[in-house]
């Protein structure tokens, strides 16, 4: 774990957060491996997020469910590869396979699942599963903005002109602001037909000039994760205007909460909270 950086090291912090869900009355997913992959700094760190802002790890919760359904979706639609982008220690590859609920879907439609991290995260990952009998699924170790990822994929199996499906989950607000662009235009070239779908603030990360309490709770959120928040998307019309994409959907993850059935849970959130979580939104974009 000393050779995984700050960035890598949140996806600790979120195995942390999934590791919990059993314990919710009310649980949106099944991750028994989130457990394999916590410890107790990333508990820490996790109960560190909800002291700076409480509802901070019920977002993470309801981001989950959230990729887990688009993928889901995306599989119905006729998707039979599916890339877990930045995937740190997401388990998706072998918890939708084998959840009660799937209807085999996996399983009958036969999905393959290709997993991007840095080195050291997918190594440590790798070790892990093979520790215990599982198999990493292909596997590109790389910074993904610095090589050519279609190209690469496809390497290791992907077709680049059957429909997939990228999951981009916690990753974009770690990206440097100049580097989204030409690395979704270089995607774009390189896979004929695919949807990409991310959480995102709305908010610009370098100018922080939006409201004080707002800038506050960020600014917690980032000492409690020991990670620097780069880059949002006030305005998502820069995918349609330059990267050739459409808005497929987006919303705030609190919206979600009433289609998870816990609107509840967001409803009872002083109005302040509420409108600092119209901040954190998710966006699925559709190309080809
Ligand atoms: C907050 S974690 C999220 C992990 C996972 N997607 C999830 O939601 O559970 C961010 C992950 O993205 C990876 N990551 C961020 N930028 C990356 C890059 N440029 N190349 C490869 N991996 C990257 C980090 O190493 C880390 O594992």
């Amino acid at each position: 774990m000393a050779s995984i950086n700050e960035i890598g090291a949140t996806a600790f912090v979120i195995a942390a957060i999934r590791e919990a869900e059993a314990e919710q009355p009310e649980p949106l997913f099944h991750d028994p491996f989130a457990a394999w992959f916590s410890n107790d700094m990333a508990r820490t760190a996790a109960r560190g997020l909800d002291a700076v802002f409480p509802p901070s790890t019920t977002m993470v919760r309801f981001r989950t469910r959230y990729f887990d359904r688009f993928v889901e979706r995306g599989v119905r639609a006729g998707a039979r590869q599916v890339v877990l982008l930045g995937g740190g220690f997401d388990m998706r590859a072998h918890r939708l396979a084998n959840a009660d609920d799937a209807e085999d879907l996996f399983a009958e439609n036969r999905v393959t699942f290709f997993e991007v991290d840095q080195k050291a995260v997918i190594e440590f990952k790798r070790g892990l599963l093979e520790s215990r009998g599982l198999e990493q699924p292909p596997s590109l170790l790389a910074n993904y903005l610095e090589v050519d990822l279609a190209t690469e994929l496809a390497e290791r199996g992907l077709d680049p002109g059957a429909p997939t499906l990228i999951v981009w989950e916690g990753n974009t607000m770690y990206l440097p602001p100049e580097s989204i662009m030409p690395f979704l235009n270089r995607l774009a070239e390189g896979i004929a037909s695919f949807r990409i779908a991310f959480d995102y603030f709305s908010v610009d990360l370098v100018e922080r000039d939006f409201e004080a309490a707002d800038v506050q709770r960020l600014e917690g959120i980032e000492k409690a994760m020991r990670a620097t928040f780069l880059t949002g998307f006030p305005d998502l019309a820069v995918f349609e205007t330059e990267a050739p994409f459409a808005v497929a959907e987006s919303g705030s993850f609190a919206e979600l909460g009433h289609e998870f059935g816990l609107g509840a849970v967001v409803d009872g959130y002083p109005e302040e909270w509420r409108e600092t979580l119209e901040l954190y939104r998710y966006c699925a974009l559709a190309k080809g």
